[in-house]
């Protein structure tokens, strides 16, 4: 044989094991293995069809992700050959170990959140409720499958007022899983917005894939006034839908843990086939409890006539203005502005945060741990200036910030109004210390020539 003919045979050899190997890999008993040649496929065709865009980045994640679940598949198949998952008796750990009562709970956001007392106290009462519930029934199966009556809690009241940060707060302290989502951004088919069932899936992923604990987690929605379609709320009617999907998840609905239009996650569950992580193929909803948030603003002047008008001879009117109607809001005000009968029916603790006065503002600035001072504080002290504060210019603040009607909100417009040209000129200049007066707050603009030009940093100029 020539030389040739040696190197083509040799050839030949080599094609043919890369061809048995290449069928090897397509017929492959193992589905994982043939999962992965399906996904190699997919994405050879898919790319000829698709360039850019979400497609080719999709495909991207998969594969990436496709690595990291062979990775994390291995290190779950070790941790279970040593029994129960770490992590899994940790987080059961916490939940069982839980020893507050409610009034630790709101002591505790009583150093963040300022008046809303009402509030408070529902949300303590029901958090630890509710976990009495979860320890209940990991204590005992039978409970789990037993009925159980969920207080789901709706918070309501103006904008700026705390809703939101009550419920920040609130899971920075919980142990227990929690997904927070926005209303508005929910769809009612889910293709184009958020699938409502997307909720679930994050309380999954809070527990790092444990299907058994998210089951027990607690799921927030806020901007929920956003979602009712009535001509009184000024809405269109597609909330309806989104509705009537919420409501099915409020009650009890098992909640596949992989999203039907997730193209990445429906792959990423065929390579994970046989997992022992995806053994549980749902999540029931039954114990998962709902706390919703909404500003209903148009909701207060309708309670606000309601009531004016039923009151006629009897002299009974809200005494403190715009705050004061949102608690006597009926289950009929809420259909009226909007929402499904069935889905404020399953929303039975309802509670309204009062409006926010001048005082409480205040407080805000001095008092709560999250209060906006003690950032300005830490930006000046950035650049070598100690700011302070009198108890006067604290009021003037506030009282601008009131005016604003945008609840504390309003502080943060009327501290960077104030500090815009203290924050630009101060830093370049000899000045080191800035103490805030009511008259800096009446002034400020003189307040700083003032400053800058006995700075002797020339900064004076600019303005
Ligand atoms: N009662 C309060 N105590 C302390 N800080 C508050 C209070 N209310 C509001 N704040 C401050 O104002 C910010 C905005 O409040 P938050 O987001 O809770 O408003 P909201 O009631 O949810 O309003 P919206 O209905 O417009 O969403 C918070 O991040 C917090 O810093
Ligand atoms: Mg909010």
């Amino acid at each position: 044989m020539d030389d040739e003919c040696q190197e083509r045979s040799q050839k030949d050899i080599k094609t043919e094991e890369k061809g048995n190997e290449e069928k090897k890999l397509l017929s492959d008993p193992d589905p994982k293995a043939s999962s992965v040649n399906l996904l190699e496929k997919l994405r050879e065709q898919f790319s000829g069809l698709f360039f850019g865009g979400t497609v080719s980045t999709n495909f991207f994640h998969i594969d990436h992700a496709d690595k990291i679940d062979h990775k994390t598949e291995r290190r779950q198949r070790e941790e279970s050959s040593d029994g129960d998952g770490e992590e899994k008796s940790e987080q059961l750990e916490g939940i069982r170990n839980f020893s507050m009562v409610p009034r630790d709970v709101y002591e505790y956001l009583q150093r963040f959140v300022i008046r809303q007392e009402e509030a408070k106290k529902v949300l303590s009462v029901t958090v630890c409720d509710h976990y009495n519930h979860v320890r209940h029934c990991l204590a005992n199966p039978d409970a789990a499958i037993a009925d159980y009556s969920k207080p789901n809690v709706l918070l309501l009241g103006p904008t700026g007022v705390g809703k939101t940060y009550l419920m920040r707060n609130l899971a920075k302290l919980l142990g227990v899983p929690f997904a927070k989502g926005d209303a508005t951004k929910f769809s009612e088919t889910g293709y184009i917005g958020n699938d409502v069932e997307d909720l679930v899936r994050d309380l999954l992923r809070a527990t790092n894939g444990n299907a058994e604990l998210a089951q027990y987690g607690i799921i927030f929605i806020d901007e929920v006034d956003k979602i009712a379609s009535s001509e009184e709320s000024g809405r269109d009617v597609s909330g309806r839908g989104v509705q009537i999907n919420l409501l099915k998840l409020m009650e009890d609905a098992d909640v596949s843990i992989v999203a039907p239009n997730d193209i990445t996650a429906q792959m990423r569950a065929m390579v994970n086939f046989d997992s022992k992580t995806c053994k549980k193929k749902s999540i029931s909803t039954r114990h998962i409890l709902f706390i919703v948030s909404g500003a209903f603003d148009k909701l207060n002047d309708h309670v606000r006539r309601r009531t004016a008008d039923s009151a006629i001879g009897f002299g009974c009117r809200g005494k403190n203005g715009k705050n004061c109607y949102l608690d006597q809001a009926t289950t009929a005000d809420f259909v009226l502005y909007g929402l499904e009968p069935e889905f404020i029916g399953r929303l039975p603790v309802r509670v309204a945060c009062k409006h926010l006065e001048k005082n409480d503002l205040a407080q805000i600035l001095q008092r709560s741990e999250g209060s906006i001072l003690r950032q300005y504080v830490l930006d000046f002290s950035g650049y070598g200036i100690a700011l302070s504060f009198d108890d006067d210019a604290i009021y003037a603040i506030a009282a601008i910030a009131e005016e604003e009607k945008t609840g504390a909100r309003g502080l943060m417009t009327v501290l960077e109004r104030l500090f815009r040209d203290f924050k630009f000129h101060l830093p370049s200049s000899a000045v080191r210390r800035l103490h805030v007066t009511k008259d800096v707050v009446a002034n400020p603009e003189d307040h700083l020539k003032m400053l800058l030009s006995s700075g002797s940093s020339g900064a004076a100029d600019f303005l």
